[in-house]
This record gives structure tokens, C-alpha cells and sequence, in this order.
């Protein structure tokens, strides 16, 4: 009897699995759920600095050239990873966001960023 009620559960579970995931979205509409949330991260966590543009014209970071996101100057190379990895670590007198958002909700964020800048990418220096 154990055995057979073991049995309805595994195939409950398996059929939940497998629901689940006919249920995802496709990468198209995944793709703008990440850019509306990374928005909305961005608008809570960086726009103070950053100002809700990404120019980072603002009374806290105005004075760091590399506050300005979308201007194509870089200290880093503004690719993914960077962008990522300054989220992580911070950056003199940007603080790290390790342990603060998720990693989903960097991952987000970098899309957004991404966005905003436009692609726009410089040199390393
Ligand atoms: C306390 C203010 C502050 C907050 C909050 C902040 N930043 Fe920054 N950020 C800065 C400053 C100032 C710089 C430029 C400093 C430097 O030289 O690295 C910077 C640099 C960056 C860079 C690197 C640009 C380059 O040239 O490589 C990225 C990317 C970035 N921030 C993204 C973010 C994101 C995304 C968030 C929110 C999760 C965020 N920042 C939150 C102040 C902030």
C-alpha cells in the first residue's frame, strides 16, 4: 500500500515537472519580462546615482566620469561581463551588490543596462 501511494506521488510530481515546464514562456517574451524587471531593479537600486536615464548625472556620482552608462566611455570594456562583475564587486564609491540582489535579478539588470547603453561598447583602457 506504501509502495502504491509512493508510486501516485512520483507520477503526481513528474506530471507537475512536466507541466511546469510547457508552461514557460518563449525566449522572445522572456527576453522583455527580464527588461521590465532589470527596470525596475535599476530604478530601485542605481537610478539614485546612475539617474533613471543611466547619464549619472546626479549630486552623488556626477562627478565620476564613469557613472555616465550610456556615453560609450568605459572604464571596463561594457561588455555583459563587466557590467555583471562591477554589479558583483562594486567599484569605489559604487558598493557591491553580491548578496543584495540575485543572481536572476543581476542577470536582469545587466540586460537592462545593456539596453540602455545601446550596445555601445569602448576600448578597454
Ligand atoms: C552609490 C552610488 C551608486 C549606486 C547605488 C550604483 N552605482 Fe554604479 N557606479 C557608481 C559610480 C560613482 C561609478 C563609477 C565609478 C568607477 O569609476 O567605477 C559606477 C560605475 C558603474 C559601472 C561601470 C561603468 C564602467 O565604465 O565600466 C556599471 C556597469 C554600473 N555602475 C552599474 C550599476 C548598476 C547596474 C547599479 C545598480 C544595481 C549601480 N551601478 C549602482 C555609483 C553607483
Amino acid at each position: 500500500m506504501l509502495c502504491r501511494n509512493l508510486l501516485v506521488l512520483f507520477v503526481v510530481s513528474a506530471l507537475l515537472v512536466i507541466g511546469c515546464r510547457d508552461r514557460r514562456l518563449p525566449e522572445g517574451d522572456a527576453r522583455g519580462g527580464d527588461l521590465a524587471a532589470g527596470r525596475r531593479i535599476f530604478e530601485r537600486k542605481c537610478a539614485r546615482c546612475h539617474s533613471p536615464r543611466g547619464d549619472g548625472k546626479t549630486v552623488v556620482a556626477g562627478r565620476f566620469p564613469y557613472a555616465n552608462l550610456i556615453d560609450g566611455v568605459w572604464r571596463s570594456d561594457g561588455s555583459a561581463e563587466a557590467i555583471e562583475k562591477q554589479i558583483r564587486r562594486g567599484h569605489d564609491p559604487m558598493p557591491s551588490f553580491q548578496g543584495k540582489l540575485t543572481d536572476e535579478e543581476i542577470r536582469q539588470t545587466v540586460v537592462y543596462v545593456l539596453e540602455l547603453t545601446g550596445g555601445k561598447r569602448g576600448p578597454r583602457r
